[in-house]
Formats: C-alpha cells, sequence, structure tokens
C-alpha cells in the first residue's frame, strides 16, 4: 500500500490545512517557513509546530535547516492531498494495492463508493534524486524546487485530456474519471501487458485492431499517441485490448506528428514481427493513414 493510502485515515483537517499551506508556499518560496505556514492555514503556531513535527516524522514534509526553517512537500505529501481531493469528490473511497510501475508513474488500484475497481495512477516525473538534484537545479534555475511537482501535475493533466479527446471518437481507450494534481483515476481493464501476452491465438486481428485505431485516433480524433508500443496495449485472451498511457499525446497538426505516427506504427510492426512473424509495411500504414488525414483537411477547407 502506498505511504499516502496509510496516512490518509490518520490525518486530521488541520494536517491538511497545513500540508496545503506549504503547497501554497512553495510556488514562491523553496522553502516554506513556520510562519508561512501559520499564516496560509490560519493555524496557532504551536499548533502548526506541533503538527509538522508530526508530518515531518510521517515523510510527508521536508524539512530544511538554514538561516531559517523551512519546509516542502514530499511526493508522499503530494500524494496525500490528491488522494484527499479525489476523495473529497467521492471519485474514489480506498486505495488498494499496487498494479504497476513506470519508470515515470506508480499504478494502484482504488475503488470508488460503490466498490468498483478503478486504477489510480500517479505521475512522478523528475522524481527528485540526490544525486541528479545538483545538476538539476542548474538546468531549471530557481524554480527547481517545485519542477517535479509541476512536472508531475502537468503529465497528468494532458494524459486525463488525451484520453477524454480518445474517448470523444470511442476509440479504444479506459474511460478516464477525473484527476487532480498528478493522480489520473480511470477505469480498470482487466488484461495484461502485449509484451507478455505469449499465447495470443490471433495476433494478426490484434494488430489489425490497433492499427485500426491508431488510424482512428489520427485521421477522426486529431491525435497521436506518441508512446505506442507492445508496454502500452493491454490484452485479454478474447483479443479484446485498449491502449493506455497517454502523457506523450500530440495533435495531428503538430510539426511533429508525423514522425510521432510513423514511430509509433513501427514499434508496433516491429513488435508483430518479431514475436508473431507477422509481415506488414509501416510506410505503407503511414501513408495509408496520413494520406487520409490530409484528405479529410482538404475536405474541411471547400
Ligand atoms: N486502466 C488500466 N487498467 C489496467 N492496467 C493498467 C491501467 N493503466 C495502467 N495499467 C498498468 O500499469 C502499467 C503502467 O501504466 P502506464 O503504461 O500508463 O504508465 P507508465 O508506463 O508508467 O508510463 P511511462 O511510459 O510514462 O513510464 C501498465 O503497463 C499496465 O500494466
Ligand atoms: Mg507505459
Amino acid at each position: 500500500m502506498s505511504k499516502a493510502a496509510e496516512y490518509l485515515l490518520e490525518l486530521e483537517k488541520a494536517d491538511f490545512r497545513i500540508l496545503q499551506s506549504i503547497e501554497v508556499g512553495m510556488r514562491t518560496s523553496e522553502y516554506v517557513s513556520i510562519e508561512t505556514v501559520v499564516e496560509f492555514s490560519k493555524l496557532t503556531i504551536d499548533e502548526v509546530i506541533k503538527r509538522i513535527d508530526a508530518l515531518h516524522f510521517k515523510d510527508l514534509i521536508l524539512r530544511w535547516k538554514g538561516h531559517y526553517i523551512g519546509y516542502q512537500l514530499t511526493h508522499h505529501g503530494y500524494d496525500v492531498l490528491a488522494f484527499r481531493a479525489l476523495s473529497e469528490r467521492d471519485v474514489i473511497v480506498a486505495i488498494g494495492r499496487e498494479l504497476g510501475k513506470g519508470k515515470e508513474s506508480d499504478v494502484f488500484f482504488a475503488f470508488d463508493k460503490k466498490q468498483k475497481t478503478v486504477v489510480a495512477k500517479i505521475h512522478r516525473v523528475g522524481r527528485p534524486s540526490f544525486k541528479r538534484s545538483k545538476k538539476l537545479r542548474s538546468y531549471v534555475g530557481r524554480r527547481g524546487h517545485i519542477n517535479w511537482l509541476y512536472k508531475s501535475r502537468l503529465s497528468a493533466e494532458r494524459e486525463f485530456q488525451g484520453l477524454k479527446l480518445a474517448k470523444e471518437i470511442k476509440a479504444k481507450v479506459p474511460n478516464a474519471i477525473d484527476q487532480n494534481r498528478h493522480i489520473v483515476v480511470m477505469d480498470f481493464f482487466d488484461g495484461i501487458e502485449l509484451v507478455d501476452a505469449y499465447d495470443l491465438k490471433k495476433p494478426l486481428k490484434v494488430f489489425n485492431g490497433i492499427m485500426t485505431q491508431v488510424r482512428k485516433l489520427f485521421v477522426k480524433g486529431n491525435i497521436v499517441h506518441g508512446d505506442l508500443s507492445e508496454y502500452n496495449v493491454i490484452v485479454t485472451p478474447k483479443h479484446d485490448f485498449l491502449i493506455i498511457d497517454f502523457p506523450q499525446y500530440e495533435l495531428a497538426n503538430h510539426p511533429n506528428a508525423k514522425e510521432y505516427l510513423f514511430r509509433d506504427i513501427k514499434n508496433l510492426c516491429k513488435f508483430f514481427n518479431r514475436k508473431f512473424s507477422i509481415e506488414s509495411n509501416p510506410k505503407e500504414i503511414l501513408d495509408v493513414i496520413y494520406s487520409e488525414y490530409e484528405e479529410k483537411l482538404q475536405k474541411k477547407k471547400k
């Protein structure tokens, strides 16, 4: 279980106010002082001091001792704030075990108020790391302290948007339920990653199905996935499948869209060739899809 899930029930309203005050304070200063927390949270200084120690002990905030004492949210602290917001909206009422871990996300099972299983994908872009932080700071300058927080939220927003756009044209993607900060909540699809699907009886059927979706997304939905591969398709033994992992999507009129589309197509052609000996011509597939897209644009102009 995530640390956030563990603490979500223990924390009191005043604790959340403190965490939130630190979150707001971090927009303007690297380390948020106790005085700022007192000001934003409208709690007494005694209460802030008492609670801030407990929050620090729980690893939800980070303490810095310089010419003053200041605090930052840890990613556990940020998780707590996002989960709390989602549970206040009744989107999820409980968090379950970990379902998967990507390079830039932690994915958990969660449950909505009707006990339905859903998925909470926590985006973690630019996870703070001790080794890299010095170098990172020189890249991102003064706002380095909130870089991971900002990038992770942006990534979640983008994924939520991408899933919505894809769903509008009824593409085979998970239904996105809600998003708060760096967390996206979506429907759970009970399958396995295509990369692990050794016993697909009709691989050609799945290959054609995915290419049909790629075409639909581009021509009808005006978007390209941008990170499509055997890791981002989930399949069932009955050959049903969904395309997941949308934070990298781009609009079809983006200057590099055609290049991304080609890359997506090539990834899948290569995989199906290697694993299932399916022969295909990525360039031909690209040309078919792209000319159909251009035709649509021409028609619109008239
Ligand atoms: N809606 C879902 N239903 C079932 N399983 C899911 C769902 N979303 C994600 N998963 C599982 O979690 C794994 C990671 O999710 P996802 O691919 O979206 O993120 P990621 O790989 O971390 O992203 P990145 O490519 O940025 O590292 C998936 O490969 C899949 O096994
Ligand atoms: Mg993935």
